[in-house]
């Protein structure tokens, strides 16, 4: 059977910190060149024939535990990133969306989130996800909560239609830096996908090696359980 089609792309962007300790630099700094990748990455996604949305794993809720200036940085970065971002979001027909617990971030970044959701809502070339502090055990739970709330019986449809994402299912999940883990990240959408792992380091990753994956992808088998 030929693959199905690569719709939603989900990557837990892993490495920064390392990237930077090889050159001896501050792990801010590979923080830095991490948003740059992101950059290209989406830009790549938006002019793909198949992919529709992309979900990037960009602060959990484990990322407190990290020294505070370190957190503090990557808040500044993300509303810095956010603002810099809306043209080219607007040039390549990015609709930006967030999910995650986003009430403990400052008042001035939630408004950038919500003014950057509103300000991108009718394009439609390619939905970027941020997940921000984010964490999938929280989501499930919150669906259960909410669906309960409305007197709803816990059905897998229903469910999948009160977690946060009910984007779609991933089609295919990315981590870099050769970490083999799924770190609490989209535990009920990832439920299919298909898994690449892959040593580069974030700030290293590149539209070359994510095309190289796609076509591995492409390649692969998919059964969804059946024969
Ligand atoms: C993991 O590297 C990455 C993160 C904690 C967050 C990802 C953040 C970015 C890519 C930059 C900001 C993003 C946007 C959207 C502006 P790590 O620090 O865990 O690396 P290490 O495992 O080598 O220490």
């Amino acid at each position: 059977m030929k693959q199905d089609t690569l719709k939603h792309l989900a990557i837990i962007m892993d490495g920064n910190g390392r990237w930077a300790k090889e050159r001896g630099e501050k792990r801010v700094k590979g923080h830095e060149k991490g948003a740059e990748v992101v950059r290209e990455i989406t830009s790549y996604c938006a002019n793909h024939p198949t992919i529709e949305t992309l979900t990037l794993y960009a602060f959990s809720t484990e990322n407190w535990k990290r020294p505070k200036l370190e957190v503090e940085f990557l808040m500044q970065l993300l509303e810095r990133w956010l603002k810099n971002e809306l043209e080219a979001y607007q040039q390549n027909g990015v609709r930006f969306e967030a999910i995650g617990d986003m009430s403990r971030f400052s008042k001035k970044l939630q408004k950038r989130i919500v003014d950057t959701q509103e300000a991108t809502k009718d394009n439609s070339k390619l939905t970027q996800i941020l997940a921000l502090n984010y964490g999938s055990r929280a989501e499930i739970v919150g669906a259960v909560n909410r669906a309960l709330a409305d007197g709803q019986e816990i059905t897998e449809a229903n469910l999948s239609h009160y977690l946060q994402t009910p984007y779609s299912d991933i089609d295919l999940l990315i981590r870099t830096s050769g970490e083999l883990r799924i770190s609490n990240f989209l535990l009920w959408q990832l439920s299919y996908s298909e898994l690449y792992f892959t040593p580069t380091l974030w700030p290293n990753f590149t539209p070359s090696e994510l095309d190289e994956i796609v076509a591995n992808f492409e390649a692969r088998e998919r059964r969804f359980g059946g024969v």
